[in-house]
This record gives C-alpha cells, structure tokens and sequence, in this order.
C-alpha cells in the first residue's frame, strides 16, 4: 500500500469514524492505538479492504506517513495529549504537522502550538463538533494554531467535514488556541441550548400536563419553523422513544445532567473577559443544582414542593414558549459573539464570525437554520457589535420577547424555575436601559472605600471621592479595574 496521507492516534469511536470518514473521501490513514490490540481488530474488521494501514507502533505510524507528516490526535483532552506530544517529536522532522482533534482546553493549545512550533514543527488544535455521526458522515472542524500547518490539512480536513450548500463547516479559526477557543464557545453554546429545551419541555410537562407524544409533536412542529435545528428534531426523537417493555426511555432517566467542564469554560472565560454571558452560566449552574439530586429532594420536603397551575389557553402557551424559546436563542448567541469579540481582541485573533456561523451551520452538535440568519447578518456588517443591533434579529425580538416576557411572569408566579429564559429577559432588559442603577453601586462603593466614581456631568476618566460622613478625608483608594 501506498504511504498515508495522515496518521491518526486513538481508536475510540469518534477516532475510528474519522478514520472511516478520511478513507471514504479518498485519504489512505495510517492509525495507531496506544492498546495495540484495538488496531488489529480495527483492521480485521471495519477497516478491512479499505485502504487504511495498521501501526503497532509510533515508529511504524510515521514510517507510513508522507512528508511533511501530518499526525491526528483523538485522545483524551490533558496529559494524554503531551504526552503523546512528546512522544512524537522525537520521530517527527521540521515541516511535521501535530492535529489535535479532542476538546483540549484552549490555554493547553495555545502553550502546545509555541511549544511546537520552537521545536521546529507545527501544530492545530483543532474544534471537532457533532458526535459519532457527525465523524462519520461529516462533522464541524474549528481549526486553529500554526498558519503554516493549514494549506497542507485543509485538504483532508474540508474534505472530510459537513457541507452546506456545498460549502465545507470547516476553516481556518486563527492561530494559537482560537480553534479550540471557538470550539469552547460553541461547547458553552450548547449547553445553552440544551437548558432552554429543557426549560421549554419543563413547562409543558409540569404546567400544561402534556404527554410525551404531544410534547414530541411539538418539538417536531417547531423544527418546521424558525427553531428548526438538531437539537430540536433529536428532542422530538427522544420524547416520543419507547423501550423493550413498551416504556418511555425519557420517564425513567435521572434528571441529574453531566458536565465535562466546557460549558464551564466558557463561562469561566466570559467572567475573566469581563462579558455579561448570562445563559450560559446560568445554563452551567442549573446543570449543576440537578446533580445534587438528595439535596432537592431534601428541600422538597422542608420547603414545599410548588404546584403550578395551567394558564387558561393551552395552545396560546405553547405558541409562547416556541416564542420564549427563540428570543432566548438569539440573546445567547448574541452573548456568545460578544465573549468571541472580546476575545479575539484579548489574544489577537482576526476571527471571522461569519465564517463561524457558517462551520457552525452544519455537522455540529448546535447545527441549525438560524445559523444561517447570523451568517448573513455578520455578512452585512462584520464589525457588528451585537448580534441584537442586526436588522433582522432587532425585528425578530421585537416579535418573541413579548411571548418570553409572558412566559417568564407566569413561571415566576407559578414556581417553575427557568433560569436560562429569564436571564435572556434580564439581558434583554438590561441592555436596553441606558439608565442603569449602577450609580448606586458606584456610590456605595465609594462611601464604604473611597473607590471612587465618574459624574454624568463631567467628561469620562475624571473621578471624583465625596466625604460621605464627614469623617473619612479626601484620601482615595487606589484604581484598578478587573
Ligand atoms: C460536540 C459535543 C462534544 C461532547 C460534549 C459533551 O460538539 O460534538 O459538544 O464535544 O459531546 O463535550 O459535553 P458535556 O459532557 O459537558 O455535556
């Protein structure tokens, strides 16, 4: 066989696929797996007869390799990627090219990528979106890291990648940790928009007493319309899924949900950049309160367990919670291209947020029409400032945020929690208060610590210290900001 067009590390089921994928789009792959065993049995079973070459050995992955080398990683994020990094570069030659493909943590990529590159080689970290499928048939690659490392793996990485509109989800991010920062966002992304189908399905369940067969209906309705994305048509599949004895898969699962910590970043990274990224970390949070599933049931019986009752028109809720459910979208991808705006300033990345729209359009986990409207809005104008300021979603909000307003003063009257609904309200609604009551803050922070604060009456960056109480002086506390 022919020398291969990339070595791939780690045979686990998104690795595999991607092997899968590469062969099937006309890549020889060379894989290794640190368990040998697993790339025999690769090889004598899915991979048989198809043009894919069996290492038992790193030596023997890079002898197969054609120059410069490309080496995919698709082991767990941490210390399996250094040390695999390691590992490599010993056998690898200036002109090499490192891929990591997992969800590394974007500081991780940004250190590997200089540590790398002073090697003499290259590396991308690159985002990989949309699950087992997603790497077989297509997913949504973000890479980013070493600009000399693109024009040699652009190749193999649009060509393996989803198409929309024959339009591959796949370019280049920028250079250092950006591929893996965008990955990040889009992970934080997700998770938002998880909460706000939970929510969504929540209301339904507990106000208007539906069944799963009607809930399921109208997640399927809705991915006719406006909401029409991935999430929404696998919520349909989901709710309307019966087991081998006949019972709903969606009654018997704990509502403790899961986190591997990348919605956690992203909220983490927004509080660092300073970006008022509420649905997120609001969505980050209400995972965390259903983990601790003893400690509710314990507030439960101490607290009173709340009742809530159904509005009067069924049908008009529902129309309001698809409304709800959009307007809420729109502030949490609006949040998101704000933290992508604030740090592509904070790291120096020219990020394309049109062209993140478009990877995100299709292959990944968030996948959807509405992506579509961002592209075209980021399109219009590249240096849109919020995602709200665009035309179209300025009109669109004027429509749903009615809908999410009511949805909101209902839940609150009747106890049930929304968190990620009504922190979109509260943006909403903040955002558009040029009179804040921030001043107060300012104020109570000078009296109690001399922090001092700007006036409305004079120009910005002179401050001033009131001696409240007539005790405290005119000294001031020192400035700085977070
Ligand atoms: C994707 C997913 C993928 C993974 C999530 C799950 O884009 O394909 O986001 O990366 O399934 O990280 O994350 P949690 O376990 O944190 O929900």
């Amino acid at each position: 066989m022919n020398k291969a067009d990339i070595g791939l590390i780690g045979l686990a089921v998104m690795g595999e696929n991607l092997v899968m994928n590469m062969e099937s789009k006309g890549f020889t792959v060379a894989v290794y797996n640190r368990t040998v065993d697993k790339v025999d049995k690769f090889i004598e079973g899915r991979a048989k007869g198809k043009n894919i070459i069996g290492a038992h050995s790193l030596e023997e992955l890079i002898a197969n390799l054609k120059s410069p080398r490309k080496v995919m990683l698709m082991v767990k994020a941490g210390k399996p990627v250094d040390d695999f990094i390691e590992k490599l570069l010993p056998l690898l030659d200036k002109g090499d090219i490192i891929i990591d493909g997992g969800n590394s943590h974007y500081p991780d990529t940004q250190r590997r990528t200089e540590y790398v590159e002073s090697k003499g080689l290259l590396y991308i970290g690159a985002g990989v979106s949309g699950g087992e499928e997603g790497a077989l048939k297509g997913p949504s690659i973000m890479p980013g890291g070493s600009k000399e490392a693109w024009p040699p793996v652009k190749p193999i990485l649009q060509g393996i990648a989803a198409k929309v509109d024959g339009h591959p989800c796949c370019d280049w991010v920028g250079e250092g940790g950006a591929g893996h920062y965008v990955k990040m966002t889009h992970n934080g992304i997700e998770y938002g928009d998880m909460q706000l189908i939970a929510e969504s399905y929540i209301l339904m369940r507990d106000m208007l007493k539906l069944s799963n067969d009607e809930m399921s209906k109208i997640f399927a309705e809705w991915n006719k319309g406006k909401l029409d994305s991935y999430l929404i048509e696998i919520t349909a599949d989901i709710l309307s899924y019966k087991d081998e004895e006949n019972k709903y898969a969606i009654d018997y699962i704990m509502d403790t949900a899961g986190q591997k910590g990348t919605g956690k970043w992203t909220a983490m990274d927004a509080l660092e950049e300073g970006v008022p990224l509420t649905l997120i970390a609001e969505a980050v949070f209400a995972r965390c309160l259903s983990s601790d599933k003893e400690q509710r049931r314990h507030a439960e019986e101490l607290l009173g367990k709340n009742s809530p009752k159904a509005p009067e028109d069924k049908e008009q809720f529902v129309k309001d919670i698809e409304n709800a459910l959009y307007a809420a979208k729109v502030i949490s991808y609006a949040q998101g291209y704000v933290l992508l705006r604030s740090a592509a300033k904070t790291y120096g990345w020219n990020l394309n947020f049109g062209g993140i729209a478009l990877m995100w359009r299709g292959g990944c986990i968030i996948r959807s029409a509405f992506l579509g409207k961002i592209h075209e809005a980021f399109t219009e104008n590249p240096d849109l400032e919020n995602l709200l300021f665009a035309p179209y979603f300025a009109n669109a909000m004027k429509e749903a945020v009615p809908s999410l307003r009511r949805i909101c003063s209902y839940a609150m009257q009747e106890g049930v929690a929304i968190p990620s609904m009504a922190s979109a309200l509260c943006y909403w609604d903040g955002i558009k208060t040029f009179s804040s009551g921030a001043n107060m803050i300012q104020a109570q922070r000078d009296y109690f610590g001399a922090h001092t604060y700007e006036r409305t009456d004079r120009p910005k960056g002179e401050f001033f210290h009131t001696n409240w109480t007539g005790e405290g002086g005119d000294t001031q506390s020192g400035v700085y900001n977070a």
